[in-house]
């Protein structure tokens, strides 16, 4: 008996990765950077991952070796086939959902064309979802049971739901990366989708008179995690919480807040593919940068000034949406602008609003602001190694990871006291300084005071 349980110990532990994106195959933002970091870091430690992610026409397109694991019966919600993939940025396999009619789309994984969400989200995530939750309980009969279940936001919310209908589940854990996306649908919908009708209550997904697959996540799982310490307690208050305060307060047991990691391969200014000069920072690194910088601006289509080479530098890197704060940064600029020698560089993509806004301001500063509306991996490491601060005014930001980036590239961080920016930088102060412990300016207030960012003249 003794025996056979240290052999079973011995074994190494089998955990299914499930997430909408995964970089390099499918990106929208840090959820991507994690889903391959994590899953890599896990199996470099031993332990047996596989990686579950849709079938997406970008990812079919990148993987190799592609086998048929088998098709599974999603009820209502179609037939999915299940595919084994190899690609080299996985240490383990990679298994996907193919279901062509759902996942075969040009383009982001959530948004039509015009960039309003898929109407048929709920079915696309709810049928992911429910094929995770076969894997997770080997309806394929593959002998490859995992142990755990780490699934991560709404787009896998129904993952442990479906789970919760086994008889032995495996241990189910529900990373929060970010609480204000969410997928709400109604009782038609959610009657289309044959969910079990006990779903439909407050003590499962019902939020509000509609059905909420973040709900649903939070609920049916073992473990709550969010992405780092801060942003666990601020998702427990009203102001942060969108409408689930009460309901973390009450998993509060069972809720974590981890800080997420960074690839330090992938980003390492010493080995950085997309840079043209190589640096190691507390070396001297003045020269690397401008370099850099140079090639940043070149791949944005800029000539090269002087100005824009010789004067502090200040960049952000992206999604342009409110929770960035980039409109707070814009509405710093012209004081900063017309009391410092700074030059801004943008990258990033979002609301048709603040991109109108940043090629506005673009247009009006054309020698000191430089703008790439779009996304770049290129140019954001470019940028994460050209400019001299990094600015990331975000309104609330659970982990973050471009300011974890800037630290490593030797590009101090401007940051709102929120989230994982709160726990991952710290101010400079008299004291810090002293401590040795500085390493970015944080502030508190998510407006723009009378000394803008602390860039005004005389700082
Ligand atoms: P979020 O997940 O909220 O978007 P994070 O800071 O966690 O924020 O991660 C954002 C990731 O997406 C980083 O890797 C960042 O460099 C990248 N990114 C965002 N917008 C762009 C863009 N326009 N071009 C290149 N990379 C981008
Ligand atoms: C989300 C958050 C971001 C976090 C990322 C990865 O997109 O907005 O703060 O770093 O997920 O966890």
């Amino acid at each position: 008996m003794a025996k056979t349980s240290k052999k079973k110990a011995s074994l190494p532990l089998r955990v299914l990765y499930v997430s909408s994106e995964a970089f390099p195959l499918i990106k929208t933002g840090g959820l991507a950077d994690v889903s391959h970091a994590l899953p890599n870091a896990l199996a470099a430690l031993g332990v047996d991952v596989r990686i579950l992610l849709p079938a997406y026409r970008a990812v079919l397109k990148q993987v190799e070796d592609l086998q048929i694991l088998g098709w599974l019966d999603l009820g209502a919600m179609g037939e999915a086939r299940i595919l084994q993939a190899c690609h080299p940025a996985f240490r383990m396999p990679v298994w996907l959902v193919d279901m062509a009619a759902l996942f075969d789309r040009e383009g982001n994984p959530y948004t039509a064309p015009g960039g309003e969400d898929w109407a048929d989200n709920p079915l696309r995530f709810s049928a992911f979802s429910k094929a995770a939750a076969l894997l997770g309980s080997d309806s394929l009969d593959l002998g490859w049971r995992p142990q755990v279940v780490h699934a991560n936001d709404w787009q896998t919310g129904l993952t442990h739901a479906f789970l919760a209908l086994e008889k032995r589940p495996p241990r189910r854990v529900f990373t929060i990366h970010n609480l204000a996306y969410d997928c709400q649908f109604d009782f038609a919908r959610f009657q289309a989708l044959r969910l079990p009708p006990h779903w439909w209550s407050m003590e499962h997904g019902e939020f509000y008179g509609k059905f909420s697959l973040m709900k649903a996540g939070l609920v049916f799982s073992d473990a709550i995690t969010t992405v780092s310490p801060t942003y666990a307690k601020e998702i427990c208050t009203p102001e942060f919480g969108y409408g689930y305060a009460s309901i973390l307060q009450h998993a509060r047991d069972r809720l974590s807040g981890i800080l997420n990691g960074i690839d330090t391969e992938l980003w390492d200014p010493a080995s950085d593919k997309y840079l043209v000069a190589h640096y190691a920072p507390g070396k001297d690194i003045a020269k690397a940068k401008r370099l850099n910088r140079g090639a940043m601006l070149q791949a944005m289509g800029y000539e090269l000034k002087r100005q824009a080479m010789d004067a502090p530098m200040i960049g952000f890197v992206g999604r342009l949406v409110h929770q960035k704060g980039v409109d707070l940064l814009l509405d710093a600029l012209p004081r900063v602008l017309s009391q410092t020698a700074a030059c801004f560089a943008f990258v990033g993509t979002g609301e048709a609003a603040l991109e109108a806004r940043l090629q506005a301001i673009a247009a009006e500063y054309p020698e000191r602001v430089f703008i790439h509306l779009g996304y770049s991996e290129a140019i954001g490491h470019l940028l994460e190694a050209g400019v001299d601060i990094f600015a990331m005014p975000s309104r609330y930001e659970p982990c973050g990871l471009n300011q974890m980036y800037s630290l490593r590239y030797g590009t101090p961080p401007v940051v709102r006291r929120t989230g994982g920016l709160a726990d991952t930088v710290i101010d400079t102060t008299p004291a810090t300084l002293r401590k040795g412990t500085a390493n970015g300016f944080v502030f508190d207030a998510p407006r723009c005071g009378p000394v803008g960012l602390g860039l005004a003249a005389g700082h």
